[in-house]
């Protein structure tokens, strides 16, 4: 017995070195922690348990039948982070540089797999020079096999995916489909075709940084939620997302209370909004004054930066914040912006995450280069998501709310649970300038006139009354007592039940 005992920790330690150590130390060299490094900090200690470390891959051709290297390029299990169940997989680039084989992907899909069955999310850390050459179509087919199980995770259970390393041609569409990606500065990207290809085809000359690094994809295209300068750092504030999040779709968010008192006022909230309606003021300021410790985890801050998104507490409880920001294009709906919070609100929703909505927007973005890249498509996007969530949807109007973007940004029509407007709200078709400009065009020649109708039209309809008359606002609420109506109303709505009709799946405007 002691032999065999022997044999099997001698054979663990064989898996644990994975490549062995001069790959470990190229690894490290990179700045790159690997595979089981990885895992040790994103799991609480001690509560990872390995399954499939065995596990080899098939092939034979290209002398790989002499190339076996146990666990295949892939550690998967699950263990505990702030002891909350979750599946991971945590890809091995220094054995075959972490390429997908038949045998690796079995190995991911087996975790995934058995995630949906006891309901827990899955993490993925991706570091992978893509499919296993050697090995063709059964590493495609192992692909695939990932996508499915990818889709059908989708909304049951949370799936995030971390870029750690190279994620390169159809191998980006399995972090694609999962809720949220994190990605490493310098030492991460994802693209389709990787720069020797865009040569060939395009002849354009630009590096794999620049084509798909961390910062191009949460800056420029939107694909990663946030980017981090090192592996620590990157797996610590996946740590901290996961407190927010239900382990699965029949669940809610753990509560988790602290000492911010859910009646707490903030009396500097009251001259947050400036009296000349046409300056900004930062929308973040009353995120983060109104939130649980004034702690808000931010998603894309730096991607559609006109509306913010992400998650806090409110007396414990997991929200997710939408909010336009006056401070970028005056807070204004575009395409970029309206994709970035539709897919957020359809996370929330299919995880049971009440939404809180501030608005202050003065409409959507005109011009060519919107309308002609189909902001009528791209808008609904928002629209659709708002309408068919069914969580505890509370909106506070701070200042705007004109005309189709009132409608969208979560309004009482969208069923808008609690809908609340600061008392200098303006809720209307437009601005009163455009407005007389319009219904009084006769008046165009005299200014004198036209200031009148304007102060006329601001009088009667810059205001939340209006809406206010017709129970399209609930209140009007002094804005240093946003926290405490926004809390009470979560109370309120704790047992809320809602249920869209039966249908296979809607058709969202895609
Ligand atoms: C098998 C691979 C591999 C692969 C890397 N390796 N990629 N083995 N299949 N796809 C091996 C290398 O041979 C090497 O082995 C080790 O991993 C490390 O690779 P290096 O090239 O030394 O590392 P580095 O210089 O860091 O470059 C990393 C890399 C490069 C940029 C990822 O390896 C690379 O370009 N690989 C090929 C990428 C690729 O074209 N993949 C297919 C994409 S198409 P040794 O033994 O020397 O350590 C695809 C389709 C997916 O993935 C479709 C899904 C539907």
């Amino acid at each position: 017995m002691h032999d065999i005992i022997q044999k099997l920790e001698a054979k663990r330690a064989k898996a644990r070195l994975g490549g062995g150590e001069k790959r470990i130390a190229a690894q490290h060299a990179k700045g790159k922690l690997t595979a089981r490094e990885r895992l040790e900090l994103l799991l609480d200690e001690g509560t990872f348990e390995e399954w499939d470390m065995f596990v080899e891959h098939r092939c034979a051709d290209f002398g790989m039948a002499q190339q076996k290297i146990p666990g295949d390029g892939v550690v998967i299990g699950y263990g505990m982070i702030n002891g909350r169940l979750v599946f991971v997989f945590s890809q091995d680039f220094t054995v075959f540089g972490g390429a997908l084989s038949e045998a690796h992907a079995e190995k991911i899909c087996k975790i995934m797999d058995q995630a949906m069955k006891v309901g827990a999310p899955v993490i993925g850390l991706n570091d992978s020079g893509g499919a296993r050459i050697q090995e063709g179509v059964a590493s495609l087919g192992g692909y695939a096999e990932v996508f499915q199980r990818n889709v059908m995770a989708s909304g049951v259970v949370p799936q995030i995916s971390m870029v750690m390393g190279p994620c390169a041609g159809g191998a980006v569409y399995s972090p694609a489909m999962t809720d949220f990606i994190f990605m490493v500065r310098n030492s991460s990207y994802m693209f389709v075709t990787g720069p020797e290809v865009v040569k060939t085809v395009t002849h354009e000359e630009v590096s794999a940084e620049d084509l798909g690094g961390a910062v191009t994809h949460t800056t420029k295209s939107g694909v990663a939620d946030l980017a981090f300068d090192n592996d620590v750092d990157a797996l610590l504030m996946l740590r901290r997302l996961y407190n927010y999040l239900p382990l699965n779709n029949r669940e809610r968010a753990p509560l988790r209370r602290g000492d911010d008192p859910a009646e707490r006022l903030d009396m500097s909230l009251d001259t947050l909004v400036p009296d000349n309606p046409n300056q900004p003021y930062d929308m973040k300021e009353l995120i983060v004054k109104s939130v649980d410790d004034a702690d808000f985890f931010e998603l894309q801050p730096d991607f559609a930066k006109n509306i913010v998104i992400g998650f806090a507490r409110m007396d414990g409880q997991s929200v997710g914040i939408v909010a336009n920001q006056p401070l970028v294009l005056a807070g204004c709906l575009d395409i970029k912006s309206a994709i970035k919070a539709a897919r957020f609100v359809r996370f929330c929703d299919a995880f049971n995450i009440p939404v809180i909505t501030f608005v202050d927007v003065p409409g959507f973005m005109p011009g060519t280069s919107q309308e002609h890249g189909g902001i009528i498509k791209h808008g609904a996007k928002l629209l659709y998501a708002y309408a068919e969530c069914t969580v505890p949807k509370v909106t506070v109007i701070t200042r705007k709310a004109y005309g189709g973007a009132y409608d969208v940004m979560s309004s009482k029509h969208l069923r808008g649970d609690v809908n609340f407007a600061w008392p200098n709200a303006e809720i209307a078709v437009m601005g009163a300038k455009g407005a007389v400009e319009i219904i009084f065009r006769e008046d165009k020649g005299d200014p004198a006139k036209l200031a009148a109708r304007e102060a006329e039209y601001k009088e009667q309809f810059a205001n939340p009354f209006v809406a206010g008359a017709r129970g399209y606002i609930d209140d009007v609420i002094q804005p240093h007592e946003t926290r405490r109506r926004i809390c009470r109303s979560l109370a309120m709505l704790a047992q809320k039940k809602l249920e869209n009709p039966w249908r296979k799946h809607g058709n969202i405007p895609l």
